[in-house]
């Protein structure tokens, strides 16, 4: 044997020069769900260690999440039913309580960068990412409703706005009236290829944003396809994306790959809350190591291509490299 490739592993010197993939904290993307009110932090019994906050108990645990390095978090509203209609009007009405929580983040912490999400689901009575008419999502219609969410959004100082309810001509619509009021710096993650998946679960019961009926198979994408992920991709590039988003992330590793040698903008993935309910369960029944079974996941989603992955477990891993 001339070629023995063991004798690049025999040492953590050797093991770390080799080293083909990077995974550091500043990776990564921190969802966060926030709940009007004082005092609160709940926590999504579907999704151990994480918590509906009000803005007061959320900006304490900023604070500690910025000591560990953590810049970026994707705030997601959890809306009274009662608040809730047909248009989703509550998305952007200009005082509501996500809104002003944004605000204050941004004022607090002006060093942060905060993305949000744009979608319909967890502001409409029907619990549907679209204008729900006769059991339909109609498209087209829809889109106004997007375009004032993010419009609000960004006046409230949002950094990156999250496209995820795969309407199509989304990310145009929305590029162009940013630019328009005089948001040309805001960016667009769009959620490019997001998956019509069963991973999705804890994050609907964190926000109880579960469709009131049907499902979402004529806007997500069938997990059948890849080619139509490309598809999807080109026109999300050519209305302006700033960020080609893959979601979710694992049972998905092949479509970020192909998304990151066919495009040159930034591609990221979401490690969605199924995801990491699986691995939260696995743990407390002792069946596999909950640290090291967290660092391999985020590591494969970086080695697949993802330059930047939305998680659950961004604060356990920014803790557990501490240590
Ligand atoms: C809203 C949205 C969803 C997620 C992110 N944004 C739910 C859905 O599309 O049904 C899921 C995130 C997760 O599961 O962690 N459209």
């Amino acid at each position: 044997m001339n070629i023995r490739p063991r004798r690049n592993r025999k040492s953590a010197a050797i093991r770390n020069m080799v080293e083909e993939t990077q995974l550091g904290v500043q990776h990564l993307i921190y969802p966060i769900f926030l709940k009007d009110g004082v005092g609160i932090k709940e926590e999504v019994s579907s999704l151990p260690n994480n918590f509906r906050w009000s803005i007061d108990q959320l900006i304490s645990e900023i604070e500690s999440c910025l000591k560990l390095g953590i810049t970026t978090y994707d705030i997601f509203p959890a809306v009274d039913e009662k608040l809730k209609d047909k248009t989703a009007t509550y998305s952007y009405a200009s005082d509501n309580f996500y809104l002003n929580a944004i605000r204050k983040l941004k004022e607090t912490f002006p060093e942060i960068c905060i993305m949000s999400d744009v979608a319909m689901d967890p502001y409409s009575s029907d619990g549907h990412d679209g204008l729900v008419e006769n059991g339909k999502i109609l498209n087209d219609e829809t889109l106004p409703i997007l375009v004032e969410m993010s419009l609000a959004q960004a006046q409230a100082g949002v950094d990156i706005i999250g496209p995820s309810d795969m309407m199509d001509g989304r990310v145009g619509v929305i590029r162009e009236a940013l630019d328009a009021q005089g948001y040309s710096d805001t960016s667009i993650m769009s959620y490019t290829a997001k998956y019509a998946s069963a991973f999705y679960g804890p994050f609907r019961d964190a926000l109880n944003s579960a469709p009131k009926s049907g499902d979402k198979k004529t806007y997500q994408m069938n997990p059948a396809n890849k080619r139509e992920a490309l598809l999807e991709a080109q026109l999300d590039f050519e209305e302006g994306a700033d960020f080609l988003m893959v979601k979710p992330a694992l049972c998905y590793l092949d479509i970020i790959h192909v998304l990151r040698e066919n495009f040159s903008i930034p591609i990221t993935a979401y490690n969605v809350s199924g995801e990491c309910a699986m691995i939260h369960a696995a743990a407390q029944n002792g069946w596999l190591d909950y640290d090291r079974a967290v660092m391999e996941t985020l590591l494969s989603i970086r080695r697949a291509g993802a330059d930047g992955i939305l998680t659950y477990f961004a604060k356990d891993f920014a803790t557990i490299i501490k240590k």
